[in-house]
């Protein structure tokens, strides 16, 4: 198969250039791409995620989903589905905590969306008493009531980027300038649709993000939640309010890198807007809680509770691994403050913990 630079550069150079978007796509879930049969986490990989630094994240959140399947009236089947389930370690944590609640633990059917080959073995040998189910897409999910978990899944999907320039907004795209990717500007008009109200006023020189792939997912997870009822949380980084500003961003090796530079070789994403998800799940009827950021979530779930419980009864090397997870988790400077949690409802759902 031809490498993802080299098909890149052959559709750039017919094409003139372009979006963001399409940069993004091709290179993360396109045939060959980055997201398609690579393991990109951990210390060996490119970054690490909350599941990641403690297995305290994974086990509060199964105790979440119990607690959300009964407000909903416990149904029995329930689809329990994770976008983007990286190693498995998220649910394989969230199924064992979820060993208190034998009736969910039966009720429950196991749906993974996964398009990464490699990661997709992983999670078959971590959950392979629970029976999973994979999804190429969402859209191929069986009907009844949903339990949806996707943490930093949506900051993969893809943005369009819009620069203020003296003559108004223009799309920025990706082209080429002596053979090697660099950005430009489409023409003026095109795609301006997409700019959403809170980005119309700005200075020249302003950047403006949307991501029409998350709002149309949130959009018909939305509607399908108010047809056949559940919940779905959603964690990743990203304001609370929409705003101005380029969150576009490589990673590889734990470093931000260029990225243009070595495409399929380092994950990209680009900060989540919440305020644009939860209008958007609003208008479809649905219910929505927070954003909240995470530490407050995890806290009023009793992170620091957990983590103290468990240091007491540890050696005092594993007592400080704990804590020192425990802030990793929670602490503004850290995961505590940039990430956020959003959750979304079918009707009839009043409170939810943690929101
Ligand atoms: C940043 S990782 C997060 C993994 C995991 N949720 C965690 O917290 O460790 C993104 C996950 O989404 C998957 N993914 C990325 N793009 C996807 C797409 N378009 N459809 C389905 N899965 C995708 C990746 O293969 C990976 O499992």
């Amino acid at each position: 198969m031809q490498p993802v630079a080299e098909r890149l550069r052959r559709r750039i150079a017919l094409e003139g250039g372009i979006t963001i978007a399409a940069y993004m796509e091709t290179v993360l879930a396109g045939a060959g791409g980055y997201y398609r049969d690579r393991d990109p986490l951990g210390e060996g990989g490119d970054f690490i995620t909350a599941p990641e630094v403690s297995q305290m994240f994974g086990e509060l959140l199964g105790l979440w989903c119990i607690d959300t399947w009964r407000r909903l009236g416990a149904p029995d089947p329930v689809h329990l589905v994770e976008l983007g389930p990286g190693r498995g370690t998220l649910m394989a944590d969230a199924l064992r905590a979820a060993r208190v609640a034998p009736d969910f633990l039966a009720a429950k059917q196991l749906h993974l969306v996964e398009i990464n080959a490699e990661l997709r073995r992983q999670q078959r040998d971590r959950l392979a008493d629970h029976a999973p189910h994979w999804h190429e897409s969402l859209a191929d999910l069986p009907d009844g009531p949903l339990l949806v978990i996707a943490n930093e899944f949506l900051d993969a999907l893809p943005v369009h980027q819009f620069v203020m320039t003296d003559q108004g907004w223009r799309e920025r795209i990706v082209t080429l300038r002596e053979d090697a990717l660099a950005y430009g500007l489409a023409a003026p008009g095109a795609a301006l649709a997409l700019l959403r109200p809170p980005h119309k006023q700005a200075r020249p020189g302003a950047i403006a993000e949307t991501s029409p792939a998350a709002i149309a997912l949130v959009d018909s997870l939305a509607r399908r939640l108010m047809a056949q009822s559940g919940a779905a949380l959603f964690i990743d980084y990203g304001p609370a309010e929409s705003g101005l500003g380029d969150t576009f961003q490589a990673l590889r090796h734990h470093r931000f890198h260029d990225p243009l530079r070595d495409p399929g070789e380092a994950d990209l994403t680009a900060h989540v807007d919440f305020a644009a998800l939860a209008e958007a799940a609003l208008q479809a009827g649905a219910g929505v809680f927070g954003p909240v950021t995470q530490g407050d979530f995890l806290r009023s779930l009793g992170l620091e509770l957990r983590s103290e419980m468990l240091a007491e009864k540890a050696d005092a090397a594993t007592a400080e691994i704990l804590r020192r997870q425990c802030r990793r988790l929670i602490a503004p400077g850290e995961m505590g403050r940039l990430f956020k949690v959003l959750a979304v409802t079918g009707a009839n759902l009043n409170q939810l913990a943690g929101l």
